[in-house]
């Protein structure tokens, strides 16, 4: 695998791959890499003939300078993952080289972008915007893969390649999870055995939700009914928990309107944020 931090050698290297008429595709991440990101990269050699990883802590897409300074990195440990996953190149660029000045340019993805994450993470996806456009531009993969746990990034991203007209074909990956339900992430390993636990509680109730929607008529009801199954739980702070339609990400009030209804949580455990979705169609 090679390692690349520059963008000759990047050029370089996808020139050769191209020449030889390989299919490029590109798997974006922040690092501290785990079987969440694993299941992408397997995901990416199936459906390409030659895969980039890209690791790189965007400050861009953090509203909290604490998030930021915090956030695990392990760049050994992930480049030993990514060299027996059979990865072809990571490229690990520093900040100079992605923002070599503070980006003048902003994007907005408009409505979909200002409930959930973007009403709690101000500023958030104008920052994961700005990141995957630039590897988009540099890397110019045939396919790229993001994960459903992060839905409202990976509507985002599709609606990004649509109306950029990005020849990039787009695949969406199921969330990967602990064996207690709880969905993997890279902040996960802040939290302690007991925190862990308490986190696992979140999955369990999308998936109560799940099965109980069909008896509620509102989303309203049921919302309130799951807090109620969460609020036994010491140590589990929910910042929301809301039903949207996952085209539109418009609220959806009847349960019994069919349609797309995904319900989303963003929890908080032992000060670690966790999100989550669950999609409430069988
Ligand atoms: P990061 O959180 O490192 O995630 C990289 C990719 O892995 C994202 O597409 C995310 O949805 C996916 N992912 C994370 N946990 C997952 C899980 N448990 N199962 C399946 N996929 C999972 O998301 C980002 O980085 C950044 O916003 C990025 C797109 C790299 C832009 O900076």
């Amino acid at each position: 695998m090679l390692n690349v931090n520059e963008l000759t050698s990047l050029a370089e290297e996808l020139s050769k791959a191209s020449k030889k008429g390989m299919k490029i595709g590109l798997v974006p991440t922040m690092g501290a890499l785990h079987d969440g990101h694993m299941e992408l990269i397997k995901q990416a050699r199936i459906h390409a003939e030659y895969v980039i990883v890209s690791i790189f802590i965007n400050p861009l897409q953090f509203n909290q300078a604490d998030d930021f300074i915090n956030y695990p990195s392990n760049l050994l440990k992930d480049s030993d993952k990514l060299k027996n996953a059979g990865v072809d190149l990571l490229f690990n660029p520093d900040l100079k080289l992605i923002y070599p000045k503070k980006p003048a340019v902003k994007i907005d993805f408009g409505n979909i972008s200002r409930n959930l994450e973007g009403a709690f993470r101000l500023n958030h996806f104008e920052g994961v915007g700005l990141i995957v456009m630039k590897l988009f531009n540099l890397i110019k993969p045939d396919v790229a893969f993001f994960g459903l746990k992060d839905l409202q990034q990976y509507v985002l991203i599709k609606n990004l390649i649509k109306e950029f007209s990005y020849p990039i074909k787009l695949y969406g990956v199921p969330t990967v999870r602990e064996e207690n339900g709880l969905a993997l992430s890279s902040r996960n390993v802040h939290l302690s055995p007991s925190g862990l636990n308490i986190a696992s509680q979140i999955y369990k109730g999308l998936v109560w939700a799940k099965k109980n929607f069909k008896t509620f008529n509102t989303s309203e009801a049921l919302i309130i009914q799951l807090k109620k199954f969460y609020h036994p739980q010491d140590g589990l702070t929910i910042e929301y928990c809301e039903i949207l339609n996952s085209n539109t990400f418009k609220p959806v009030k009847s349960l019994q309107s069919g349609g797309k209804i995904t319900l989303f949580i963003a929890a908080y455990v032992e000060s670690v944020r966790l999100i989550d979705n669950i999609s409430l169609q069988e």
